[in-house]
């Protein structure tokens, strides 16, 4: 796409955090203007500075909440944005069982008025990131998009209740272009190192807690149940690198551009690969140890979970391209890089 004042402008909603400031990357790579609306409550502006330093380009970052109808509609006055990718919302599982009204709050009420505000504004076309979590656990794998969904948390229903409110919209008004991509285990980092994914705290996630384990930040892996019916007894998952991930999106926004109606796909790989694999995958890449030690099942998990992504092959033109080495070459380079994530330059 050229770089005239005609390119296509997109407003970004939680563009600064993991997966969004990828994105943002690649969209720019891809010759779309952006504006980023987060309230980095879970991220930092130091990404989107690091974009701009990779790309040579503008990504700009409105401070603000995607709740905060005023600042919405000024915002979608100013920019006269043609598509808007919607990352924004809480992700925390274990977090959301403990706080359930603050999901539904941020992500669901979140989403109802950001819709509304775009349709005030006769913006009507998105891509909302959805997670192979609404399936639950699934009944076969691969895990077919049209598989029942059944989620098991009220961060997972949050994203099925969003989905159920995209689908009727999409009813009611034949305009609205909407992309519903469902993710599975996003790993890994842009090959630069200089943005990657970010964890608070402690992780929860397998892949950001084994960096940490190999950088020397934590002692020892704790591998969740090795009594599994799968290959090695541990966890299998489809984990799809970040870079893969953002490029789905800059093909789903090709797509809500070009034609109305509503899709959904699934984002991954295909391939499922095992805790273990993980940790020595890793090992691998890094050149460290990852000590581990199999300890009990994590309550609420489940057995295996990988993606057919063929829904996305035929409605996108997308595959992911990038295997397990380079997720966790991507990822170490970050994490060793960054030991304290965007910590100092924040
Ligand atoms: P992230 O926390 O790094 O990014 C989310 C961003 O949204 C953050 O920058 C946060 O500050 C911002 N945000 C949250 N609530 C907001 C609000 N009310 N207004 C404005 N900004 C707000 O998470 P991520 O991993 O990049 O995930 C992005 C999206 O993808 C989320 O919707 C998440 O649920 C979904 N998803 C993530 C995964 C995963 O494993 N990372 C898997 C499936 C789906
Ligand atoms: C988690 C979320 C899910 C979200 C997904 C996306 C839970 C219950 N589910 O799923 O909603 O969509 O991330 O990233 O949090 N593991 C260990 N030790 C660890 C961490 C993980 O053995 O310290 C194992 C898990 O048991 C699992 C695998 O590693 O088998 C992957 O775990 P994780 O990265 O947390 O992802 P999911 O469980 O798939």
């Amino acid at each position: 796409m050229d770089q005239t004042h005609s390119a296509p402008k997109v407003l970004v909603t939680g563009g600064a955090g993991y997966i969004g400031s990828h994105a943002v990357l690649e969209l720019l790579a891809a010759g779309y203007r952006v504006v980023v609306l987060d309230n980095l409550s879970n991220s930092s502006a130091e990404s989107l500075r690091r974009v701009t330093e990779l790309t040579g380009k503008p990504a700009p970052l409105v401070v603000g909440d995607i709740r905060d109808r005023g600042l919405v509609t000024d915002l979608l006055a100013r920019e006269q944005v043609q598509a808007v990718i919607h990352f924004a919302g809480l992700k925390a599982v274990g977090e959301s069982v403990e706080q359930p009204l603050a999901y539904y709050d941020n992500n669901v009420n979140g989403t109802i008025i950001l819709l509304e505000c775009l349709a005030a504004a006769g913006v009507r076309a998105l891509v909302f990131s959805s997670s192979a979590t609404v399936y639950g656990d699934p009944q076969q794998v691969p895990v077919p998009v049209d598989a029942p969904l059944g989620p098991t948390n009220p961060y997972g229903q949050t994203k099925a209740m969003i989905e159920q409110i995209l689908g009727d919209l999409a009813i009611s008004d034949p305009r609205w272009a909407l992309g519903i991509l469902r993710y599975f285990n996003p790993v890994g980092a842009h090959p630069s190192g200089r943005i990657g994914e970010d964890p608070r705290g402690i992780p929860n996630n397998l892949m950001p807690y084994v960096s940490q384990v190999a950088v020397g930040r934590l002692a020892e892996l704790a591998v969740f149940g090795g009594d599994y019916p799968t290959p090695d007894g541990t966890g299998v998952r489809d984990y799809i690198h970040v870079v893969d991930l953002a490029r789905g999106h800059v093909a789903a926004l090709a797509r809500v551009l070009a034609r109305p109606g509503k899709f959904t796909v699934n984002l991954g790989t295909g391939r499922g690969h095992s805790v273990l694999e993980i940790a020595h995958a890793f090992e691998k890449a890094s050149g460290r140890r990852v000590p581990y030690r199999v300890v009990g099942r994590r309550p609420g998990d489940i057995a295996q979970c990988y993606a057919d992504a063929s829904s996305a092959r035929q409605l996108l033109d997308w595959q992911a391209e990038l295997g397990l080495a380079a997720m966790c070459a991507d990822a170490w380079r970050w994490q060793s890089d960054n030991p304290q994530g965007y910590g100092e330059a924040s």
